[in-house]
């Protein structure tokens, strides 16, 4: 467990890197509500607290459906100096819905930067948006499932769209990196001849479980291996936490009424809104989550916590599997059975297969 006086240094000192010469740039998609939130607003009370003089600015593109005043407003309040833009999502299940908004994203952040006088890039990519479904199949007019397209075809096409001012070079070096927030524990069964779970045998709560959590490993170290030294990712457990997912999500009238039961009595063994949001913020730390064959000294905040081990076990190897606390989570045999066989690379090209599909305006039937 790294202590969270450890992880508030740590960010406070990205905060008030001034050697940057830039601001500090965030896009959290899922931004609205919930975890996504949490990180928005522990990035502003971060720099608030560091002062505007101490500070090296910070933007933050917050991505999701509904437009938050609220929101808004308490990040202008933790942090006045701070640019908070919401870009509205219609519907992040939809590729082209990603796509729009990521342009938009694009534009907004060359358009400032240059204003500012420096190169465009992007710091940090939290991806945060997620349902739960427990009932039949629905899929969307691309032919993704639904729940799946948000919380794994969508967050990945938000960082294939992001991709070039995440991996763009920068004086001081600065890599890019990704946090999905997600769950590696219910990494399981791949169904090679049927990745996107089409036949009913197939399409069972634990194969889904299994398909978000595996693909999103393995995307992360596809990535990761793509763009080294430039790029690092982490697959993140965040624990128990306060959220609207079970409002949100369109479950029967029996979950959810389990779920308002359960939510009052899980308070006690939650992890605490402002602790998550600091710990999510913490997964941009290079340091303890650098891109592969990254160098890292040791210094600071961070000094005597060690450089995290990779997916594939190896240190500081890129895509990262960590738990709500940033220990690593404990290595998978059967993953690692599935990455000798190179599923890696098998799950990389049909994500990338249904994105050019889609993107030819046809429907995804793989
Ligand atoms: N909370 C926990 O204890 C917990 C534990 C383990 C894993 N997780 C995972 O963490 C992720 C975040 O969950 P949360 O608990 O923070 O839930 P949440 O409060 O419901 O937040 C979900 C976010 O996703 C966005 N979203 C959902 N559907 C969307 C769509 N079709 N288009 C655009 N945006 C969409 C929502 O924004 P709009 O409504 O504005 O669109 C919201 O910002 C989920 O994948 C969840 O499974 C949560």
């Amino acid at each position: 467990m790294v202590a969270l006086s450890i992880v508030e240094a740590a960010n406070t000192a990205r905060a008030t890197n001034k050697a940057a010469g830039r601001p500090y740039v965030a896009v959290v998609s899922g931004g609205t509500s919930g975890i996504g939130m949490y990180a928005v607003q522990e990035l502003a009370r971060t720099h608030g607290k560091a002062g505007e003089a101490a500070s090296r600015g910070l933007r933050v593109y917050i991505l999701g459906r509904r437009a938050s005043d609220e929101l808004l407003q308490s990040c202008r309040t933790l942090c006045p100096f701070g640019q908070f833009e919401f870009v509205q999502a219609k519907d992040l299940a939809l590729m082209r819905d990603v796509d729009r908004v990521c342009e938009k994203v694009v534009a907004l952040e060359k358009e400032k930067s240059e204003a500012e006088g420096h190169a465009p890039k992007i710091d940090l990519v939290v991806a945060s948006q997620g349902i739960l479904h427990f009932g039949g199949r629905e899929d969307t007019t691309e032919g993704l499932e639904r729940p799946a397209a948000i919380g794994y075809y969508g967050r990945m096409r938000v960082v294939d769209r992001l991709l070039p001012l995440l991996t763009a070079t920068v004086t001081p070096p600065s890599p890019g990196h990704v946090a999905f927030v997600m769950n590696p524990q219910l990494e399981g069964n791949i169904v090679a001849d049927d990745l996107s779970l089409r036949q009913s045998k197939n399409y069972t709560l634990r194969n889904r479980g299994s398909q978000l959590s595996v693909y999103t490993s393995f995307y992360c170290e596809a990535l990761a291996a793509r763009n080294p030294g430039t790029l690092a990712l982490v697959h993140y457990y965040p624990g128990g936490v306060k959220s609207n997912i079970s409002e949100t999500s369109s479950l029967g009238l029996f979950t959810r009424t389990m779920f308002r039961i359960a939510m009052p009595l899980m308070r006690i063994v939650q992890v605490p809104e402002a602790e998550s949001g600091q710990r999510v913020s913490f997964l941009g730390e290079t340091s303890v989550y650098p891109p592969a064959e990254f160098p890292v000294k040791p210094d600071g905040a961070t000094a005597k916590i060690p450089v995290s081990k990779g997916a594939d076990d190896k240190t500081g190897s890129g895509a990262y599997r960590i738990n709500y606390d940033d220990d690593v989570i404990k290595f998978n045999d059967k993953t690692a059975g599935y990455r000798a066989q190179g599923m890696a690379d098998t799950i990389y090209k049909h994500t990338q297969r249904a994105f050019d599909v889609i993107a030819s305006g046809q429907k995804f039937t793989e």
